[in-house]
C-alpha cells in the first residue's frame, strides 16, 4: 500500500475510534461524578459527628484520583450526547481546570486532616469542598 493510502485509513481508523470513544467517555465520567457525589454522601455524616475520618482515606484517595484525571475526561468533542456538559468547559478551557485544580488542592487538605486523624481539621475542610463542587456546576454543567 502507498504511504498516503496507509495515512488515510489510519484517519479514518482514529475517527471512528473517536466516535466510538465520546459515548464512553460522558457514560464513564457521568458514573464516576456519581460516585464522587456518593463518597460526599458517606463522607458528611462521619465529618459532621467528627467521627472515624482516618476510615475515609480511601474515599479521599479516590476522589484525588478522579479529578486529577477529569480534565481529560473533556475531550473536545464530547459535549454533545447524554451529558449536561456546558459548551464554556471548552470554550473557557482555563476556567475549567482552575476550577479542578481548587477541588484537588481543597481534597488535599482533606485528606492531609484524615490521614492524621484529625476530626476537627477534617470538618473544617469539609466545609469547604461542598461550595467546590457546586461553584464548577454553576458554570460548567446545565441544570
Ligand atoms: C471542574 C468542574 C467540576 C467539579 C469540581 C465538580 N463537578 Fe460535578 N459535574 C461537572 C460537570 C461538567 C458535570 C456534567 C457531566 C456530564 O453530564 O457529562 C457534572 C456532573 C455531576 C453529577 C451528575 C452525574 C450524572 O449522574 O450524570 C454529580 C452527581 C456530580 N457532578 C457531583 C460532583 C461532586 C460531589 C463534586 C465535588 C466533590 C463535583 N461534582 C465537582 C463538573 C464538576
Amino acid at each position: 500500500m502507498k504511504r498516503g493510502m496507509w495515512l488515510a485509513a489510519l484517519g479514518f481508523a482514529a475517527l471512528a475510534g473517536t466516535a466510538l470513544a465520546q459515548g464512553d467517555v460522558i457514560a464513564e465520567r457521568r458514573a464516576g461524578l456519581k460516585r464522587m457525589g456518593g463518597h460526599m454522601d458517606a463522607i458528611k455524616p462521619v465529618a459532621e459527628s467528627r467521627g472515624d475520618v482516618k476510615a475515609l482515606e480511601p474515599r479521599v484517595d479516590d476522589m484525588i484520583a478522579w479529578f486529577r484525571s477529569m480534565p481529560q475526561r473533556f475531550p473536545e468533542g464530547s459535549s454533545t450526547g447524554d451529558t449536561k456538559a456546558l459548551p464554556s468547559i471548552w470554550s473557557d478551557r482555563t476556567g475549567f481546570e482552575t476550577a479542578d485544580a481548587r477541588m484537588v488542592s481543597q481534597l488535599e487538605v482533606l485528606k492531609k486532616a484524615a490521614a492524621d486523624g484529625d476530626a476537627a481539621a477534617f470538618a473544617t475542610a469539609f466545609q469547604a469542598t461542598g461550595p467546590l463542587c457546586g461553584a464548577c456546576h454553576r458554570n460548567y454543567r446545565a441544570r
